[in-house]
Order: structure tokens, then sequence, then C-alpha cells
């Protein structure tokens, strides 16, 4: 491990106002959203979606590194350029979701806990070789009545360690995600209770697994109301929530924290990261981006339906959610934005 190298990486991946774009769902996930818009769910379209997003002119300016998928980092654009290349060639860092997804966890009914340690030290060079700087494993911690348990949370907890000082072994900078999720009826305050449990325990872990916290980047859910909860909250309130609960749990040596966007719609989501970076600024010791999905994607998506002549509007649509993200680090996005 070359400390100062991911000390680097680390900090590229969250400088200039960029952040991430995470293109890494799972084929049965990719499959489910393709599904709802009415795109067959083959792997040729899996790959011709892709190429649509690595192709969009511009992205780089807002984007700073792209996390894939197994299936999709072994692909090529139709000409038989490397994906990993043309990113690279963009000048946005590529890199890899690790995990092997989220299981129903042994004797925690309605808890998950995510997979994909064994073997993981051998995937991890194979990915460096394929030219991968950065990786992301991603724990899920639900929201009900009697849960999360403590068993649950540190599981999690430990798995993301173990895969982060891995990570670091490997030259790689692990994007250490432990989401809770928005689903249910739970209030922003349960939201926050459980979100700076899990976050503690978190870095309990990543301590005592001798992860060099440096060269790790945070990617958390924002503190918000679940779904289905009655009250929600205006977007400076979770503004404030979101960053007294970060203060309270996340160590300064972090240089970055990159949000999930969890199924906040597109606009909510860069409105809350806006909020954040505005008047609670100068409070932050870390970079706050963005390591959306869904809100950088869904649009895109929505236009392409799969059809050859909506590949432009399509990156546009794309291009244009990317760099909303990036004014919102900067605290200057606002709705007019959406107009242009
Ligand atoms: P969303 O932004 O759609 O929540 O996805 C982020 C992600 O990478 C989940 O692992």
């Amino acid at each position: 491990m070359n400390a100062q190298e991911l000390i680097d990486t680390a900090k590229k991946l969250v400088a200039s106002d960029k952040g991430l774009l995470a293109m890494d769902e799972s084929t049965p996930t990719c499959n489910k959203r393709f599904a709802k818009v009415g795109i067959p769910q083959t792997e040729e379209m899996r790959r011709t979606y892709r190429e649509l997003i690595i192709t969009t002119p511009g992205l780089n300016e807002s984007i700073s590194g792209a996390i894939l998928s197994d299936e999709t980092i072994h692909q090529q654009k139709k000409d038989g350029t490397p994906f990993v290349e043309v990113i690279a060639a963009s000048g946005i860092m590529p890199g890899i979701k690790v995990d092997a997804g989220a299981k129903d966890m042994a004797g925690h009914p309605e808890e998950k806990i995510t997979e994909g340690l064994d073997g993981l030290r051998e995937r991890l060079l194979e990915y460096v070789q394929l030219g991968a700087r950065f990786a992301k494993w991603r724990a899920v911690i639900v929201i009900g009545d009697s849960i999360p348990s403590r068993g649950c949370i540190e599981a999690n907890a430990q798995a993301l360690a173990r895969y982060a000082g891995l990570c670091q072994e490997a030259g790689l900078v692990p994007v250490v995600e432990p989401e809770v999720l928005m689903d249910g009826g739970h209030t922003l305050e349960r939201c926050f209770q459980v979100t700076e449990e899990v976050l503690h325990t978190v870095f309990d872990q990543l301590y005592r697994q001798r992860v060099m916290l440096e060269g790790v980047l945070l990617k958390p859910n924002m503190v918000l109301p679940g779904l289905s909860c009655p009250k929600q909250e205006t977007v400076d309130e979770v503004a404030d929530a979101t960053v007294i609960c970060l203060l309270r749990a996340v160590p300064a040596a972090v240089p970055g924290i990159t949000f999930l966007s969890g199924g906040q719609s597109s606009e909510l989501a860069s409105a809350r990261l806006n909020a954040m970076n505005g008047s609670l600024k100068s409070r932050l010791p870390w970079a706050l981006s963005f390591s959306f999905a869904r809100a950088i994607q869904q649009p895109a998506l929505d236009i392409w339906q799969g059809d050859e002549a909506n590949v432009l509007a399509a990156q546009q649509a794309l291009y244009h959610r990317a760099k909303c993200n990036k004014a919102a680090r900067r605290g200057e996005y606002n709705a007019a934005m959406e107009q242009s």
C-alpha cells in the first residue's frame, strides 16, 4: 500500500466540486429499472446504456469518478474500446463495486448482511489490473419497530472495515457505504438516531481494522424521514439534521463524504446537498459531495427508453443532473437551473 497515493486519489475524487457517478447497479437491479420503462432486459441493452452514459460529452466537468459493476468493467464500446479506457481517457477515475450483495441475515428477520469478503483480495488485484482506482461496498440497514439490531449493525460495520482494509492493501480507495434505507414510516429523528449509531460503529470498526481514514470516502444516506412518514421536513431541516449527525460521528480525518440518493427525487437530492454546502459550509471539516445513481441517471433513462433516436437527449439530461450537483457542492444550485 502506498499511503500517499491513496490519500491523493481520495482527495482527487472530491476535488473541484466534482462528485461520483454510481453506475454499478447489479444485473437484477438494472433489469428492474429497465423493466419499469419498458426497455428489454438483455446484456446488450445494459451495455448500450452504459456506453450512452460514459460517452456523454462534458460529463468530466462534474464527475470525478464512475463506479462500475463487474459486468460493466469487462465491457467495451461498440467499436471495441474497453469502457475503462474510455472513462480514464475522459479524465474520470474508474471505480468498482466489489460486494456480492445484501442477503437475508440468519437469525435476524427483516435484516440484511452484505456478503463478498471470501476471495476479495484476489478479486481486488484483478480490478486493479483492469484499471480501477477505487472501490465500493454497500451495507444495508433497515429501520423497523425493533430493528436495526446491534448484531446487524456490528456485523455489517465489521464487513465494511475488513473490505476497506483489503482495498487499501491493494491500493484502492474504499468508498464505505452504510445505507440506512428510506423505506418505512419512521421519523427524521429516528433516522438520525440510527444513522448516528451506525456511523459510530463503522468508524470504531475502521479504527480496529487499522484502516487509514485519510484514504477513505464515506458514502452515507442523508438524514431523512421515512418515505411514508406523514411529516416531511423542509430542505433546510434535512440539511441541518444531516450535518449535525455527521459532525458527531465522522472524524475530520476523512477527506470526503459522498452521499447516496436512496430514492429521493433528483431535484430534492440536489437541493438538500446544496443547503448543506450553503450557510453550513464553514462548519464542515470534510468535502460534502455526491455519489448518486438514481438521482443522476433516472431522468436520462426515462428519456432514452432503449431507443437510439433518444441518445442525445438522454445524454443532455445526464449532463444536466451532473452539473446541478456540481452547483450544489458550491451552494449555487437553485430551482431556476431546472428550467434552463
Ligand atoms: P442511489 O443514489 O440510487 O441510492 O444509488 C447509490 C448507490 O450507489 C447505492 O449503492
